[in-house]
């Protein structure tokens, strides 16, 4: 067994809730991440996939260094990030980048793209001006657009095109994982199967890993290796990929599974309507936190909170009904 790129131990980031603003009073934390792990393996996928609130988006921002964990490590090549500073902080700056659902987040639309996608190469000293623009053009070419579009502005663009710059952009630096934030939902749905397919042929030839968000699992099926779903800060089930749609184990995956599965006529196999809306963070249910919107709810789950058990090599899932597997 080859050593994790990437290793996510006991992750947790809380939000004060806080009301009035100069005699501010804590009235509560959000338990936006609560207790999440996870590998990456180098040139690996993994899917990190909840809905909307379950706290994808703060899971990524710790791993980009962006946000700080209130509890938990995360650690690259072994190496713990907490409190890497300047030169270390641009070393890992460099290994892992990132790809976010709207490219206007990454692009300064006043600066031609390839000027943006230099950036990180101009930063780290990496060349001589010509090296550095061969290397965009390089770039430009990697992601299917053209040398000469370095010289256009985002505007010029459609989105799908802007989704490649932010990518070329993240590339620059040779990284080692990027994380992907949604990086099609925004994108017209006749797009987003190239995007795709443009990743995974990049990750063929650079060996590059990703995290991979996403608010559905048509999006990960066919792009990562292992499947990691969330529920309000929690992992609820975590699987390699293949295994988990043979096998899908966790209510709430069965209700994400069968979400996909309406959009394909004739396939009503197992349908579980998913009811009411995402309970509140603040106020997580007590117990197993799917409690309320659970088909299969039992006395038991809003009493004690389900842990994570394996039920086949590598398949864990966090549910009562499997107590006994
Ligand atoms: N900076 C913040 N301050 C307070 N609450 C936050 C902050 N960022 C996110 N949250 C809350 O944390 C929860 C998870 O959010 P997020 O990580 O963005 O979820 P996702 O990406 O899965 O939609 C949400 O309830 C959100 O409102
Ligand atoms: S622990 Fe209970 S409420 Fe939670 S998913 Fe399993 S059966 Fe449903
Ligand atoms: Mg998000």
């Amino acid at each position: 067994m080859s050593e994790p790129l990437l290793r996510v131990e006991g992750l947790k980031k809380h939000f004060a809730f806080t009301k009035g603003i100069l005699f501010a009073r804590t009235l509560g934390h959000v338990k936006a991440v609560d207790d999440v792990s996870f590998d990456i393996k180098a040139g690996e996928t993994l899917g990190l996939v909840g809905e909307s609130g379950c706290g994808k988006t703060t899971t990524s921002r710790m791993i980009l260094n962006l946000e700080e964990p209130t509890e938990g490590r995360i650690l690259l090549e072994d190496e713990p990030i907490s409190g890497l500073q300047g030169a270390a902080l641009s070393a890992y700056r460099a290994k892992v980048q990132a790809v976010f659902q709207d490219p206007w987040s990454s692009l300064n639309p006043r600066m031609k793209v390839g000027r943006t996608i230099a950036e990180s190469l101009i930063v780290n000293d990496w060349g001589d001006k010509e090296k550095i623009a061969a290397r965009v053009r390089e770039l430009l070419q990697q992601v299917g657009l053209r040398p000469e579009q370095a010289e256009q502005y985002p505007h010029e663009f459609s989105g799908g095109q802007r989704q490649r710059v932010a990518l070329a952009a993240a590339l620059a630096s040779r990284p080692k994982l990027i994380v992907l934030d949604e990086p099609v939902s925004a994108l017209d749905v006749s797009i987003r199967a190239q995007m795709m397919n443009l990743l995974k042929d990049i990750q063929a030839q650079d060996n590059v890993a990703y995290l991979l968000v996403a608010h559905d699992l048509a999006t990960v099926r066919h792009m990562a290796d292992h499947t990691v779903v969330m529920y309000l800060g929690k992992i609820v089930e975590k699987a390699p990929t293949e295994s988990l749609f043979a096998d899908v184990r966790h209510p709430y995956t069965k209700a994400l599974f069968s979400a996909v599965l309406v959009a394909w006529p004739g396939r009503s196999e197992e349908e579980i309507e998913l009811r009411g809306e995402v309970p509140s963070p603040l106020n997580p249910p007590s117990g197993c936190r799917f409690h309320t919107r659970c088909p299969w709810v039992m006395p038991r789950c809003s009493q004690q909170e389900p842990v994570l058990r394996e039920v086949s090599p590598g398949h864990t899932v966090a549910c009562h009904l499997f107590d006994n597997a």
